[in-house]
């Protein structure tokens, strides 16, 4: 699901998973009777979604169970995401609601994520029924929180970590749940684009070492994952302040030969840090699946400089020419801003001409809104709300276009899908549906007539027989 400004079709990079709840820990299974139960409701990106389940991780070592009921749950924490929204007023709506739970049974309430991050004490103090605040940088510390927290004693603990003594927490394998696994490398970001929240929010970039990412990778895939999205807000940079300096495109090399790794994905991008040798590895690592997420935010080259991204619009479809020359067939997605201050109609005109030119798969839009301590923030937000939302509108009719076009290339073709499970409308045409993805990240429903209905995790080959709006439709070749 995603937020109202946004669209989402049938591929997804890592952004906007809003009011998904709860990662995966130890099953709510009726062994764990006794066991206290916890609740994460998630908003925002993939990177969100990785903490959450990190969360769940570390209280799943405390004795917590996961559950995704909130009338069963001892401990309830939202995880929050402000980079583009004001989800203070959401999330405190959605605690309020649930206080009637607190008259039942001692259950404890926190807020996670950058709204913790950024408001700290200051929330536990204006919040009466709020238990305990607990910052990105701090999750290790959430059972002695939420201890503190049962005893009566409400606590923040939304701290920066000294980049020295950073603490990644381990992945735990049994956590994760199905055959895909995602996977921080690299924390925060230094770019600083002047309307963006997250250096604010998320601190310094610090990358997590490549023998830790490799180890990671190992146990997931003993664990019995198939494919593996590093994680980052620009993977990019990984590498910086490690001993020796590695660049990411080493780390994509020996993520890559990792053995009995299916498939390898990684988002997001900086347009400017994607260097020739990172877009050459398209079609050349075997397991890198062909799905490329490009943030370009604008086709204008003055909204660009103003929005501080360090490219002009020639510049990133110079990088687009490359990726596709290295992978003909690369999917690619980005995300654009529409009405960021002074963007005149003519600037508007130059992201219409730029997004027809560049014929992404996918893209991601947003109207701008200023987030407070950005240097946007402190210039007129002066493109009515009116005029923005118009603009998105065009905009998306013209990609939604665009898209579907883009889609026609897969009729008939025999395409590799990793399968995810049964398809949600399983049974609906009388034939058992299974849903996976395509290398290009494409969602496939598809049926086998006859034949073995293959497990989660196996890569099939299945021949796309029908286009919808959403996805591909296809069927397993007898
Ligand atoms: N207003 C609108 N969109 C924003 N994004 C980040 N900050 C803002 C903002 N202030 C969008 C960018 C980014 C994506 C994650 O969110 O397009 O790439
Ligand atoms: Fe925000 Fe820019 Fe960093 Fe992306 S690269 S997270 S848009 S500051």
């Amino acid at each position: 699901m995603m937020d109202d400004t946004s669209t989402e079709l049938s591929m997804n990079p890592g952004r906007a998973a809003e009011s998904a709840v709860s990662g995966q820990c130890r099953p709510d299974d009726g062994l764990a009777e006794k066991s206290p139960r916890v609740m994460v409701v998630t908003y925002g990106c993939q990177m969100n979604v990785f903490d959450s389940r990190r969360m769940i991780q570390v209280l799943g070592h405390a004795g917590y169970v996961e559950t995704d009921d909130p009338a069963a749950a001892d401990v309830i924490i939202f995880n929050t995401c402000s980079v583009r929204d004001r989800p203070e007023k959401k999330v405190l709506g959605s605690l309020s609601r649930l206080l009637p739970l607190k008259e039942i049974k001692p259950v404890l309430f926190g807020v996670a994520g950058c709204v913790a991050q950024q408001h700290g004490q200051a929330l536990l103090d204006r919040v009466p029924y709020l238990d305990f605040v607990i910052g990105p940088d701090n999750i290790a510390d959430l059972p002695d929180v939420v201890t503190r927290a049962a005893s009566g004693r409400r606590t923040s603990s939304a701290t920066w970590m000294d980049p020295r003594s950073y603490d990644f927490i381990p992945l735990d394998a049994d956590v994760e749940a199905g055959p895909v696994a995602f996977l921080t490398i690299i924390k925060g970001c230094d770019n600083f684009c002047s309307y963006c929240m997250v250096p604010y929010v998320r601190g310094r970039e610090v990358s997590k070492p490549a023998g830790l990412v490799l180890d990671e990778v190992g146990s997931l895939v003993k664990a019995g994952i198939s494919e593996v999205t590093l994680l980052g807000q620009n993977v990019n940079s990984w590498g910086r302040g490690l001993e020796g300096n590695p660049t990411f495109p080493d780390l994509l090399e020996a993520v890559s030969a990792v053995p009995g790794l299916k498939r390898l994905r990684f988002v997001t991008s900086h347009p400017a840090d994607a260097s020739d040798r990172l877009l050459d590895l398209f079609g050349r690592l075997p397991n890198l699946a062909e799905y490329l997420h490009l943030p370009m935010q604008s086709g204008s080259d003055d909204v660009l400089a103003r929005m501080g991204r360090r490219y002009t619009f020639a510049e990133y479809f110079n990088r687009i020419e490359r990726v596709r020359a290295a992978c003909p067939d690369v999917a690619l997605s980005t995300d654009i801003i529409v009405g960021f201050p002074g963007e005149t109609a003519a600037d508007f005109e130059s992201t219409m001409d730029a997004v027809r030119r560049c014929q992404f798969d996918l893209m991601f839009s947003f109207k701008y809104s200023p987030r407070p301590g950005t240097a946007a923030a402190s210039w007129k937000d002066d493109v009515p709300e009116a005029e923005k939302a118009a603009r998105l509108a065009a905009l998306q009719a013209m990609q939604d276009g665009i898209t579907k076009s883009r889609m026609q290339r897969f009729l008939g073709r025999v395409e590799e899908v990793l399968v995810e499970g049964p398809s949600r409308d399983s049974r609906k045409d009388g034939a058992l549906q299974i849903m996976g993805r395509t290398r290009t990240n494409y969602i496939v429903n598809f049926t086998v007539p006859g034949g073995r209905v293959p497990s989660p995790g196996e890569l099939v080959d299945v021949r796309i027989e029908r286009i919808l709006a959403h996805c591909l439709k296809g069927v397993v070749p007898g």
